[in-house]
Protein backbone atom coordinates (compact mmCIF):
# COMPACT_ATOMS: atom_id res chain seq x y z
CA UNK A 1 0.00 0.00 0.00
CA UNK A 2 1.43 3.29 -0.76
CA UNK A 3 2.45 5.24 1.78
CA UNK A 4 1.21 8.74 0.64
CA UNK A 5 -2.90 7.01 0.98
CA UNK A 6 -4.69 9.51 3.22
CA UNK A 7 -7.71 7.06 3.71
CA UNK A 8 -7.20 5.04 7.54
CA UNK A 9 -9.19 2.42 6.52
CA UNK A 10 -7.89 -0.97 5.17
CA UNK A 11 -7.74 -1.07 1.12
CA UNK A 12 -9.18 -3.70 -0.44
CA UNK A 13 -8.63 -4.92 -4.13
CA UNK A 14 -12.07 -4.96 -5.92
CA UNK A 15 -9.95 -5.75 -8.95
CA UNK A 16 -10.06 -9.78 -8.94
CA UNK A 17 -13.82 -11.37 -9.05
CA UNK A 18 -14.04 -14.07 -5.87
CA UNK A 19 -13.55 -17.77 -6.77
CA UNK A 20 -16.02 -19.57 -8.50
CA UNK A 21 -17.83 -22.52 -7.42
CA UNK A 22 -17.68 -25.94 -9.41
CA UNK A 23 -14.00 -25.31 -9.84
CA UNK A 24 -11.26 -27.67 -8.99
CA UNK A 25 -10.21 -28.82 -5.31
CA UNK A 26 -7.64 -25.88 -5.12
CA UNK A 27 -10.61 -23.42 -5.65
CA UNK A 28 -10.13 -22.21 -9.03
CA UNK A 29 -10.78 -23.42 -12.85
CA UNK A 30 -7.23 -22.63 -13.80
CA UNK A 31 -4.95 -23.05 -16.33
CA UNK A 32 -2.00 -23.24 -13.71
CA UNK A 33 -4.06 -25.96 -11.83
CA UNK A 34 -4.48 -27.97 -15.10
CA UNK A 35 -1.02 -28.19 -15.65
CA UNK A 36 -0.08 -29.14 -12.53
CA UNK A 37 -2.02 -32.54 -12.70
CA UNK A 38 -1.00 -32.96 -15.84
CA UNK A 39 2.58 -32.55 -14.85
CA UNK A 40 1.45 -35.13 -11.88
CA UNK A 41 0.24 -37.94 -14.34
CA UNK A 42 2.84 -36.94 -17.24
CA UNK A 43 6.74 -37.81 -17.31
CA UNK A 44 6.95 -38.04 -21.27
CA UNK A 45 7.75 -34.93 -22.91
CA UNK A 46 6.38 -35.75 -25.98
CA UNK A 47 2.89 -36.42 -24.11
CA UNK A 48 3.16 -33.03 -22.52
CA UNK A 49 4.01 -31.18 -25.97
CA UNK A 50 0.80 -33.45 -27.53
CA UNK A 51 -1.15 -31.96 -24.68
CA UNK A 52 -0.10 -28.46 -24.65
CA UNK A 53 -0.45 -28.59 -29.26
CA UNK A 54 -4.07 -29.85 -28.74
CA UNK A 55 -4.44 -27.00 -25.73
CA UNK A 56 -3.03 -24.52 -28.24
CA UNK A 57 -5.90 -25.80 -31.25
CA UNK A 58 -8.41 -26.11 -28.76
CA UNK A 59 -7.77 -22.45 -26.99
CA UNK A 60 -8.05 -21.19 -30.52
CA UNK A 61 -11.41 -22.26 -31.00
CA UNK A 62 -12.24 -21.24 -27.72
CA UNK A 63 -11.35 -17.59 -28.50
CA UNK A 64 -12.97 -17.60 -32.31
CA UNK A 65 -16.18 -18.91 -30.56
CA UNK A 66 -16.00 -16.70 -27.83
CA UNK A 67 -15.77 -13.64 -30.35
CA UNK A 68 -18.19 -15.56 -32.64
CA UNK A 69 -20.48 -15.60 -29.11
CA UNK A 70 -19.83 -11.65 -28.29
CA UNK A 71 -19.23 -12.53 -25.03
CA UNK A 72 -17.98 -9.70 -22.75
CA UNK A 73 -14.12 -10.25 -20.99
CA UNK A 74 -14.75 -11.69 -18.08
CA UNK A 75 -17.21 -14.56 -19.62
CA UNK A 76 -14.77 -14.82 -22.81
CA UNK A 77 -11.99 -15.56 -20.77
CA UNK A 78 -14.06 -18.65 -18.17
CA UNK A 79 -14.74 -19.91 -22.19
CA UNK A 80 -11.29 -19.77 -23.24
CA UNK A 81 -10.34 -21.46 -19.84
CA UNK A 82 -13.01 -23.99 -20.44
CA UNK A 83 -11.27 -24.76 -23.98
CA UNK A 84 -8.07 -24.59 -22.87
CA UNK A 85 -7.80 -27.04 -19.83
CA UNK A 86 -10.24 -29.66 -21.76
CA UNK A 87 -7.31 -29.68 -24.51
CA UNK A 88 -4.48 -30.06 -21.65
CA UNK A 89 -5.80 -32.61 -19.18
CA UNK A 90 -7.52 -34.70 -22.39
CA UNK A 91 -4.82 -37.08 -22.36
CA UNK A 92 -3.88 -36.98 -18.51
CA UNK A 93 -4.41 -40.32 -17.21
CA UNK A 94 -2.99 -41.81 -20.44
CA UNK A 95 0.86 -42.87 -19.34
CA UNK A 96 -0.48 -44.45 -15.81
CA UNK A 97 -3.82 -45.81 -17.33
CA UNK A 98 -3.24 -46.45 -20.99
CA UNK A 99 -5.75 -49.09 -21.72
CA UNK A 100 -8.94 -48.53 -23.67
CA UNK A 101 -10.67 -49.34 -20.11
CA UNK A 102 -8.79 -47.12 -18.27
CA UNK A 103 -8.23 -44.13 -20.17
CA UNK A 104 -9.89 -42.05 -20.02
CA UNK A 105 -12.06 -43.22 -16.98
CA UNK A 106 -9.89 -42.93 -14.56
CA UNK A 107 -8.93 -39.44 -15.34
CA UNK A 108 -12.46 -38.83 -15.14
CA UNK A 109 -12.87 -40.42 -11.91
CA UNK A 110 -10.41 -38.38 -10.87
CA UNK A 111 -11.39 -34.85 -12.23
CA UNK A 112 -15.06 -35.53 -10.76
CA UNK A 113 -13.02 -35.99 -7.24
CA UNK A 114 -11.25 -32.97 -7.83
CA UNK A 115 -14.50 -31.08 -9.53
CA UNK A 116 -13.36 -30.07 -12.54
CA UNK A 117 -16.31 -29.03 -14.65
CA UNK A 118 -18.91 -31.25 -16.26
CA UNK A 119 -18.63 -30.13 -19.72
CA UNK A 120 -14.58 -30.80 -19.59
CA UNK A 121 -15.49 -34.10 -18.47
CA UNK A 122 -17.74 -34.43 -20.52
CA UNK A 123 -15.45 -33.24 -23.69
CA UNK A 124 -12.69 -35.60 -22.56
CA UNK A 125 -14.62 -38.58 -22.81
CA UNK A 126 -16.09 -38.07 -25.85
CA UNK A 127 -12.17 -37.55 -27.07
CA UNK A 128 -12.55 -41.35 -27.29
CA UNK A 129 -14.57 -42.80 -29.36
CA UNK A 130 -14.86 -45.85 -27.54
CA UNK A 131 -16.43 -44.34 -24.58
CA UNK A 132 -19.11 -44.13 -27.07
CA UNK A 133 -19.94 -40.88 -25.22
CA UNK A 134 -21.89 -38.50 -27.69
CA UNK A 135 -20.01 -35.39 -29.08
CA UNK A 136 -22.89 -32.43 -28.29
CA UNK A 137 -21.18 -29.01 -27.55
CA UNK A 138 -18.81 -27.35 -29.46
CA UNK A 139 -16.32 -28.29 -27.17
CA UNK A 140 -16.89 -32.07 -27.71
CA UNK A 141 -16.11 -31.21 -31.03
CA UNK A 142 -13.28 -29.10 -31.27
CA UNK A 143 -11.43 -31.55 -28.69
CA UNK A 144 -12.13 -34.33 -31.33
CA UNK A 145 -11.26 -32.23 -34.51
CA UNK A 146 -7.85 -31.24 -33.04
CA UNK A 147 -6.53 -34.10 -31.27
CA UNK A 148 -5.45 -36.34 -34.11
CA UNK A 149 -4.44 -33.43 -36.49
CA UNK A 150 -2.63 -31.74 -33.49
CA UNK A 151 -0.21 -35.27 -33.60
CA UNK A 152 -0.36 -35.00 -37.04
CA UNK A 153 0.87 -31.31 -37.81
CA UNK A 154 3.81 -32.17 -35.13
CA UNK A 155 4.65 -34.98 -37.18
CA UNK A 156 4.30 -33.21 -40.40
CA UNK A 157 7.10 -30.35 -38.29
CA UNK A 158 9.45 -33.01 -37.43
CA UNK A 159 10.41 -34.51 -40.80
CA UNK A 160 11.20 -30.83 -42.16
CA UNK A 161 14.91 -30.59 -42.23
CA UNK A 162 14.52 -27.99 -39.67
CA UNK A 163 11.72 -29.52 -37.54
CA UNK A 164 10.25 -26.10 -37.17
CA UNK A 165 6.05 -25.89 -37.86
CA UNK A 166 6.70 -22.66 -39.33
CA UNK A 167 8.08 -24.30 -42.34
CA UNK A 168 4.38 -26.50 -42.54
CA UNK A 169 1.76 -25.91 -44.62
CA UNK A 170 -1.69 -26.97 -45.50
CA UNK A 171 -1.53 -27.93 -49.15
CA UNK A 172 1.66 -30.43 -47.82
CA UNK A 173 -0.50 -31.30 -44.84
CA UNK A 174 -2.89 -32.43 -47.12
CA UNK A 175 -0.83 -34.12 -49.28
CA UNK A 176 0.63 -36.32 -46.22
CA UNK A 177 -2.69 -37.24 -45.23
CA UNK A 178 -3.09 -39.36 -48.24
CA UNK A 179 0.64 -41.16 -47.62
CA UNK A 180 -0.19 -44.09 -45.30
CA UNK A 181 3.01 -44.99 -45.14
CA UNK A 182 3.63 -41.45 -43.40
CA UNK A 183 2.35 -40.96 -38.95
CA UNK A 184 1.03 -44.68 -39.70
CA UNK A 185 -0.19 -43.93 -35.86
CA UNK A 186 -2.54 -41.34 -37.06
CA UNK A 187 -6.04 -42.08 -37.75
CA UNK A 188 -6.98 -40.07 -40.76
CA UNK A 189 -10.79 -41.07 -40.59
CA UNK A 190 -10.55 -39.21 -37.34
CA UNK A 191 -9.08 -35.94 -38.31
CA UNK A 192 -12.15 -35.66 -41.57
CA UNK A 193 -14.67 -37.01 -39.34
CA UNK A 194 -13.58 -34.13 -36.38
CA UNK A 195 -13.42 -31.56 -39.35
CA UNK A 196 -16.95 -32.37 -40.65
CA UNK A 197 -18.55 -32.80 -37.17
CA UNK A 198 -17.58 -29.43 -36.68
CA UNK A 199 -18.77 -27.73 -39.29
CA UNK A 200 -15.75 -26.49 -41.13
CA UNK A 201 -13.79 -27.69 -44.08
CA UNK A 202 -10.66 -29.85 -43.87
CA UNK A 203 -8.32 -27.25 -45.17
CA UNK A 204 -9.48 -24.65 -43.08
CA UNK A 205 -9.31 -26.93 -40.23
CA UNK A 206 -5.86 -27.30 -41.17
CA UNK A 207 -4.99 -24.03 -41.74
CA UNK A 208 -6.39 -23.03 -38.17
CA UNK A 209 -4.92 -25.48 -36.03
CA UNK A 210 -1.64 -24.31 -38.26
CA UNK A 211 -1.67 -21.55 -36.92
CA UNK A 212 -2.76 -22.10 -33.67
CA UNK A 213 0.32 -24.08 -33.64
CA UNK A 214 2.69 -21.74 -35.00
CA UNK A 215 1.80 -19.21 -32.24
CA UNK A 216 2.83 -22.01 -29.48
CA UNK A 217 5.98 -22.95 -31.78
CA UNK A 218 8.68 -22.25 -28.93
CA UNK A 219 6.76 -23.98 -26.22
CA UNK A 220 5.58 -26.97 -28.72
CA UNK A 221 9.33 -27.28 -29.55
CA UNK A 222 8.84 -26.83 -33.13
CA UNK A 223 10.38 -23.40 -33.52
CA UNK A 224 13.03 -24.78 -35.66
CA UNK A 225 16.90 -25.36 -35.44
CA UNK A 226 18.85 -21.73 -36.07
CA UNK A 227 20.03 -22.19 -39.43
FE1 LIG B 1 -6.81 -39.92 -25.56
FE1 LIG C 1 -4.68 -36.99 -27.46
Amino acid sequence: MSETTSNPLPQQDLSEPPPKEGANAAGANDREAAWRLLNQYTQSASLLKHALSVEACVRAYGEQRAAELGLPPEEARALVDTYAIAGLLHDFDYEKYPSPEEHPWVGNRILTEQGWPEEVRHAILAHAEYTQTPRVSHLDKVLFACDELAGFLTANALVKPTKSIHDVNTPSVLKKMKDKAFARGVNREDIVTGAAELGVDLPDHIAFCLAAMQQHAEELGLAGTTP
